[in-house]
């Protein structure tokens, strides 16, 4: 019998060219020396994403751009598969054609990555696969969107394409779009949903609370909002077949769901752009394992698993499939590194607890959600 694979579908590298350039730029973001007189241990540099980084920006140091140091996390961890993506903020500061140009480098780049990794020799697959990424960015033509799709579905380890919440400038629900999306679906690309921006900061108030509000909270309101406004804007009706994955087990999508419905019922002009209860869409959606929680991911798998009672015809109704199924685990590395010297990296750790302890879901639930899903929706089954 095979053996069950461990698969982390959420996992990052700033590849060495994309670290360069952020080390050219003289405005966020950028990637700085360490300040002399460091307290560091190790010397390291400093990278600074965010406008208003807290304390200097985050030490930034191989973690991020080598390989070896990605595939040492996954030994350590005991992770068979990462399929890697792109850290943010991507491109989105660039202009047009310097995002089309590097975007291009950036997806051969890591086609080279992931090709030349070593291989897992009883199921002949890869340690490493990837979503590639579109320079999606304000002023950008259609013809160099589809050119990119195009590429990325034509190198073999690029199985999709990790993207932002601002498309284009205006969203994701934009119809500028749609030619995009509809290209992804032709392809059978899966598109990685990841946040960057979070949500207007005057929410955090005045006292200092370094990354907590923006990561905990921010980054997945910014998930919730990019994907519901692209439910509302039929996108999923137009491309049914569309791949959507969602970081951070979408945020708060699925608790809100019932809410988003009821709102949408109550609002004619809403209900009549929409094929289905929003509910439905919830459950046409995939969702990462980085939940941190057991509760929280039972939750969100109960929430997938009901979206067959509201397709608007009845006859699909019954047909329920475990929400689980969704669902696949991540680490977000090489965010989250332990503060202390522990040898395995709490936020992974936790991650996988979480995992093993669902109290609804059975083993062969629980292995899905390790590996044998993302195995699945990346194609990688033999
Ligand atoms: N996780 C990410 O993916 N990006 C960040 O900037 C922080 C945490
Ligand atoms: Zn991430």
């Amino acid at each position: 019998m095979l053996k069950k694979l461990l698969v982390d579908v959420h996992t990052h590298v700033y590849l060495p060219r994309y670290a360069d350039l952020l080390r050219s730029r003289s405005a966020v973001p950028r990637i700085i020396p360490a300040a002399a007189g460091s307290t560091d241990s190790k010397p390291s540099e400093r990278l600074l994403i965010l406008d208003h980084e807290p304390s200097g920006g985050r030490p930034v140091g191989p973690q991020y751009w080598s390989r070896d140091e990605k595939l040492g996390f996954m030994d350590k961890h005991g992770i068979d598969v990462s399929i890697v993506s792109s850290a943010n903020p991507w491109l989105d500061f660039l202009p047009a054609p310097d995002a089309s140009d590097i975007a291009i480098k950036l997806n051969d780049d890591l086609e080279e990555y992931c090709s030349s990794s070593p291989i897992i020799s009883d199921q002949h697959i890869k340690r490493l696969y990837g979503f590639g990424m579109l320079p999606l960015v304000p002023g950008i033509s259609t013809s160099a969107l589809l050119d990119s799709v195009q590429q990325i579905s034509l190198l073999p380890h690029l199985k999709g394409l990790i993207m932002g919440t601002r498309g284009v400038g205006k969203g994701l629900d934009d119809e500028a779009l749609d030619p995009v999306w509809e290209a992804i679906e032709k392809e059978k690309l899966v598109v990685f949903l990841h946040p960057h921006y979070g949500v207007d900061s005057n929410a955090w108030g005045e006292k200092e609370n370094g990354h907590v509000l923006p990561l905990a909270l921010g980054f997945p309101f910014e998930t919730t909002v990019a994907t519901t406004r692209l439910i509302l804007a039929g996108v999923l009706d137009k491309f049914p077949d569309l791949r959507l994955l969602l970081a951070h087990s979408g945020g708060a999508l699925t608790q809100l769901s019932s809410r988003l419905a009821s709102c949408i019922h109550h609002d004619p002009l809403v209900a009549s752009r929409l094929k289905h209860d929003a509910r439905y869409y919830i459950g046409r959606l995939y969702y990462d394992a980085v939940s941190y929680g057991s509760e929280e991911l039972q939750f969100v798998a109960d929430a997938i698993g009901r979206s067959d009672k509201y397709h608007s015809s009845s006859a699909d109704a019954g047909c329920i499939l475990p929400g689980s199924q969704r669902m696949m685990f991540g680490t977000d590395h090489p965010f989250f590194p332990p503060l202390s010297g522990e040898i395995k990296w709490r936020s992974v750790v936790e991650n996988l607890e979480a995992i093993q302890t669902v109290s609804g879901w059975s083993q062969e639930q629980k292995d899905g959600v390790e590996g044998g899903n993302a195995l699945k929706l990346f194609n990688l089954v033999q």
